[in-house]
């Protein structure tokens, strides 16, 4: 069945895209889950291995995503039907669409968890409490019922409204003005933090790689952590690259948002592990450890009160930013695919991604008990989707730009049509034909243990 070629809603300005893409990348992934991450699996090395896997493995899927998007100009699902007919790539978005529902459900606890700060701050309950009692104050919160629910029900009610008005009038508006100031309080809390006595030791658990506390799962995680945070391998950035204008550049977009991506990772770590050592938190703590730490930090700090007021609020709306781009890759599917209106398709999957968020948001109070292969259904879904599914589905992308689009194809979108020089094309294309997918499999085959050294 042909489809005619409507003219697609696009991204307006150049910055816009830009804001959009980095909007999605950066979020609760860089500032909430790479220090947790890099904490449990011991710190520096961890950081080596992910800044690696950014620069040979994220930066070729990013680039692959957005030309796959642009070309097609389709959702996840509909561009590998449109540039592989009567083929079984499609499947590929069908993992994205998957991992969608999966990540969405958790991020939204934790995004609930931030908003539940927000008002603490502005309440000022941490005032005078020690670092014990802080992290008490987290753990009587996240296990509870009706206020992590509440935060939950309202976080997926903002995404919904916006996801509902459209990509142009939703997305674009918000993050323009609103990630360069996330950056500036970062910076602010950095200086604090390693001002504090006893920072050097949280600086060089972050900076002083020590192999032996790499494990295969840990070279796994970092795998899963670059997906997670640069949005990759579920189709985000197809969708996102099927609204970038034929012409915008989309090296120097990838470019741009992984350096933002990137640095502002960096920061969210040099904020926590210095206050982590100083306050005598574990930094295995897990997913607690940013809202057990940063409140001590705040409490330090002269105008603290201020400051991890807006930092809460920035980082809920970093959380938003985020996503809206997940719960985008299924309702552009729906809409598209399943002819909805993007109006009850919205309603349709964030209802049901609600419902699964519900269910991880209380695997950590009342349903603790549930558990499936003795892991929490929080962390079960968050392993299955950024450390299974993301890598999967990112493994699949290269192959189809490498061997099944191929090279000529490519090169047309990405270069514009030819009008650009596009000089790092070949490296690219040998990234993704052949590094990138013998990368991918190796570290997804031992971390989950399917092969043994
Ligand atoms: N990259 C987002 C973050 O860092 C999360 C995300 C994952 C968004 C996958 C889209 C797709 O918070």
């Amino acid at each position: 069945m042909a489809k005619i070629d409507l003219p697609r809603e696009n991204f307006t300005s150049k910055f816009g895209v830009i804001a959009a893409a980095a909007g999605s990348a950066v979020g609760l992934g860089n500032i909430w889950r790479f220090p947790y991450i890099a904490g449990e699996n011991g710190g520096g090395a961890f950081l080596l291995v992910y800044l690696l896997f950014i620069i040979a493995i994220g930066m070729p899927v990013m680039l692959s995503e957005f030309s796959i998007g642009r070309k097609a100009q389709r959702n996840a699902i509909g561009s590998f039907k449109k540039l592989a007919p009567g083929t079984p790539w499609y499947f590929v978005g069908v993992i994205g669409v998957a991992a969608a529902f999966l990540i969405l459900a958790f991020y939204s606890t934790v995004a609930g968890w931030t908003l539940e700060y927000v008002v603490k701050s502005a309440t000022d309950s941490f005032a005078d409490k020690t670092g014990d009692e802080i992290s008490q104050l987290f753990a009587a919160f996240h296990t509870g019922t009706f206020w992590p629910l509440l935060w939950q029900l309202i976080f997926m009610g903002v995404t919904l409204a916006i996801v509902m008005a459209g990509i142009k009038d939703g997305i674009e508006r918000y993050v323009k003005i609103l990630m360069p100031l996330l950056v500036l309080m970062i910076i602010v809390i950095c200086i604090r933090s390693l001002t504090l006595p006893g920072a050097a030791e949280g600086v060089s658990y972050l900076f002083s790689p020590d192999f032996s506390r790499l494990t295969t799962e840990g070279v796994l995680a970092a795998l899963g952590q670059a997906f997670f945070s640069l949005s990759l391998g579920m189709g985000t950035l197809i969708t996102y690259g099927s609204y970038i204008s034929k012409k915008e550049k989309l090296g120097s977009t990838v470019t741009q948002v992984t350096i933002a991506d990137t640095v502002i990772a960096m920061l969210a770590g040099i904020a926590i592990f210095p206050a982590v050592f100083a306050f005598g938190i574990a930094p295995d703590a897990g997913p607690g450890l940013v809202f057990e730490t940063l409140p001590n930090v705040f409490q330090e700090m002269a105008g603290g009160y201020f400051f991890g007021l807006i930092f809460f609020i920035l980082l809920s709306i970093a959380a938003l930013t985020s996503s809206i781009s997940i719960l985008e890759v299924v309702v552009a599917y729906m809409k598209e695919e399943l002819n909805m209106t993007r109006r009850s398709a919205s309603i349709f999957a964030a209802a049901i991604i609600t419902l699964l968020g519900v269910l991880c948001t209380l695997s950590f109070g009342v349903m603790q008990e549930v558990t499936i292969f003795e892991t929490r259904l929080f962390d079960l879904m968050e392993f299955s989707a950024s450390d299974v599914l993301l890598p999967i589905g990112g493994l699949l992308i290269v192959l189809f730009i490498g061997w099944y689009l191929g090279a000529a194809r490519t090169r047309e979108e990405v270069s514009n049509d030819n009008s650009l020089k596009v000089r790092y094309f070949p490296a690219y294309m040998f990234l993704i034909k052949f590094i990138a997918p013998v990368a991918i499999a190796i570290v997804f085959l031992y971390g989950i243990g399917l092969l043994n050294i």
